[in-house]
């Protein structure tokens, strides 16, 4: 307890401060703003042996030294500067100094993102990598940039950027595209952002035009495997041969009858092929295009049981049938599809 006393007495004669800390705190504690945009911060120190405090700022808009104060705020009207720190003083009674510095991140929104092929291309082929350019032009700072590419509905590849750089400056981000079927038809943009923590909600993103892409590829059945068939005498049977391919895939049917019929037909160029001539035997069906060419085969048996019904219909067709076939007289219906009709050649 005495010495408690003696304690106390000391300091209060000597003047001593209780503590030496400033005690200074600067508010909003981080500072993204944007070029040309106002801001202010506020300095406090919570200390009771403030002699004086102040900011020292740039281009002249430093507060200068305050006395009887415990709190000072900067306010500056547009930030003409990447690359500040204003500093807050606080001078104690014991001529004791501290301060503190706020950084500040100064951004700028890219003037705009443009994509661009270093080799002017046409269609591109599957398989084959191309080169795309996206330039971002005019931003700051360039290590909260985000660069995505986006194809259609997904985002194929991100780019961030490792350049501490605070001033403006022009980029490119690079995707080494390989060119996929799925991709012919669709667009292809990229888009800029700044990302900052905590997020700034009303950043635009920056987005190129877009870019259709046209990619070649060989045909591709939609039902790839041969089938095999079986012949009714009630049913017509159906050739399904469709495919996709680009460019646009061109079909040519063949048949093989053991009875040594052949048939072919260079008009023949439809997906489905429909004959009333219900004749069992292999049909093929070749599609091609610039980019390849694919065969499938469709095997049409004879139905196990009901041989008389079949034979009955063979017997009543094979005839006229087998002229149609040598000479190749198809009859196209209206939706383009092939049918050779009782009503069509009797
Ligand atoms: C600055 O902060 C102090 C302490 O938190 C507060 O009393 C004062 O009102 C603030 N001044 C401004 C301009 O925000
Ligand atoms: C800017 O980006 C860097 C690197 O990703 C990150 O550390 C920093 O926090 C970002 N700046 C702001 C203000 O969020
Ligand atoms: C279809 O049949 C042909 C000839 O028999 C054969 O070469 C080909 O591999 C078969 N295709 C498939 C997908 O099974």
């Amino acid at each position: 307890m005495k010495w408690f006393i003696v304690l106390i007495v000391l300091l209060t004669c000597t003047g001593k401060p209780v503590s030496s800390s400033c005690d200074i705190e600067v508010s909003p504690p981080k500072v993204v703003v944007r070029f040309g945009e106002p801001f202010s911060l506020n300095c406090s120190s919570t200390s009771n042996q403030i002699d004086s405090m102040g900011w020292e700022a740039i281009y002249g808009t430093g507060t200068g030294l305050r006395e009887g104060v415990s709190s000072v705020a900067l306010k500056i009207d547009s930030v003409k500067d990447w690359d500040i720190a204003p500093q807050c003083f606080v001078n104690l009674r014991n001529d004791q100094q501290c301060s503190q510095v706020r950084q500040f991140t100064v951004y700028k929104m890219p003037d705009g993102a443009f994509i661009s092929q270093p080799n002017p291309m046409g269609p591109m082929v599957e398989g084959e990598t191309y080169r795309m350019h996206c330039d971002i032009v005019n931003v700051a700072p360039i290590r909260n940039l985000s660069v995505a590419w986006h194809i259609g509905n997904s985002i194929i590849h991100n780019d961030s950027f490792n350049n501490p750089t605070k001033f403006p400056v022009n980029t490119l981000s690079v995707l080494n595209l390989t060119a996929q079927r799925g991709y012919n038809g669709a667009q292809v943009w990229c888009e800029a952002k700044l990302l900052f923590s905590p997020p700034i909600k009303s950043l635009p993103v920056i987005q190129s035009k877009l870019h259709k892409l046209i990619v070649l590829y060989s045909p591709v059945f939609a039902k790839p495997e041969n089938e095999t068939l079986e012949l009714t005498a009630q049913s017509k049977i159906i050739l399904n041969c469709t495919a996709t391919g680009n460019p646009m895939p061109v079909y040519s049917w063949g048949f093989a009858h053991p009875m040594q019929l052949t048939e072919k037909n260079p008009n023949d160029s439809q997906p489905i092929l429909t004959p009333s001539i219900q004749l069992p035997g292999t049909y093929n069906c070749t599609v091609s295009n610039t980019q390849g060419s694919s065969t499938k085969y469709f095997t049409v048996n004879e139905p196990p049981s009901n041989h008389t019904t079949f034979a009955a219909v063979v017997g009543g067709f094979v005839f006229l049938g087998a002229g149609i076939f040598i000479c190749g007289l198809l009859f196209v219906r209206p939706d383009g599809s092939f049918s050779f009709s009782k009503a069509g050649y009797l």
